[in-house]
């Protein structure tokens, strides 16, 4: 079975008015001879996600909001819900980013939360996971992904296919590190294997992006890897050009996945 590539773009606390709108048109722009072939995603700031879903309307091009809180509505002052994404025109949200564990203390019970609410109000989650570098040093990058997995799992397999994961090891995030192909590979292949113990059909159809450092240079390298099906790319998807190339390299990667 195919996995069709999914690359997305996770623009965090950058283009949050017309800039946003700007940049996903020139995405749309730059990336049009992948339409239909490669998924393509944008995630701007809350701010600006109706009116970058309004500019995206008919193309190829989807929107991503970057977190959710898991009440549908309510006293949860400076909040946002999945059915509140749904009405501003996004398809998908980013939960348990790096960044959110790290500075908003994100724990992996509430990362479950937040896939489960998204999975009910039919947004689709791009569930991150990821090791620091001082656990990789210390030999635990599997035990810390899994036990990262272990909430977002089971809410993945109440619809196959629906949700994605996205391996960040923290240490390639922002740094210009990017892991080896081989590196990235041997890690999506132990979560792979990790989701056949729940089942062989979650295992086959869950789409598995690499995130950290991506660039349109290294892009093909991983995208090539059997077990990478496409990327969330953050730097480099704010310049609507080589986030394109991105999206080309994928289109171009020959390996069946
Ligand atoms: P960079 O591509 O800037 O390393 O960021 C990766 C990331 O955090 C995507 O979510």
């Amino acid at each position: 079975m195919a996995r069709k590539y999914l690359i997305a773009g996770n623009w965090k606390l950058n283009n949050g008015g017309l800039k946003g709108v700007e940049l996903a048109a020139a995405v749309v722009q730059a990336s049009k001879e992948v339409a239909g072939l490669v998924e393509v995603v944008v995630s701007p700031p809350f701010t600006a996600l109706a009116a970058v879903s309004a500019e995206l309307e008919g193309s190829h091009v989807e929107v991503a909001g970057q977190n959710l809180y898991p009440k549908d509505s309510g006293a949860f002052t400076g909040e946002i819900s999945a059915p509140m994404l749904d009405e501003s025109g996004a398809k998908w949200v980013i939960i348990g980013h790096s960044e959110r564990r790290q500075y908003f203390g994100e724990t992996d019970e509430q990362v479950g939360a937040k896939v489960a609410a998204a999975t009910a109000a039919g947004i689709k989650p791009i569930a991150c996971v990821g090791e620091t570098l001082a656990e990789r040093e210390a030999g635990n990058t599997m035990t810390v992904v899994f036990r990262q997995l272990e909430s977002i799992v089971p809410e993945l397999n109440k619809k196959p296919g629906f949700g994605v994961i996205a391996y960040e090891p923290v240490w390639a995030i922002g740094t210009g590190k990017v892991a080896t192909n081989e590196q990235a590979q041997e890690v999506h292949a132990a979560i792979r294997e990790q989701l056949k113990k729940t089942s062989a059909e979650l295992a086959e159809v869950t789409r598995i992006l690499y995130g950290g450092s991506v660039k349109a240079d290294n892009a093909a390298g991983l995208l090539a890897c059997a077990d990478i099906d496409g990327a969330l790319v953050g730097g480099a998807a704010l310049d609507a050009a080589g986030f394109a190339q991105i999206a080309k390299a994928a289109k171009a990667s020959g390996h069946d996945n």
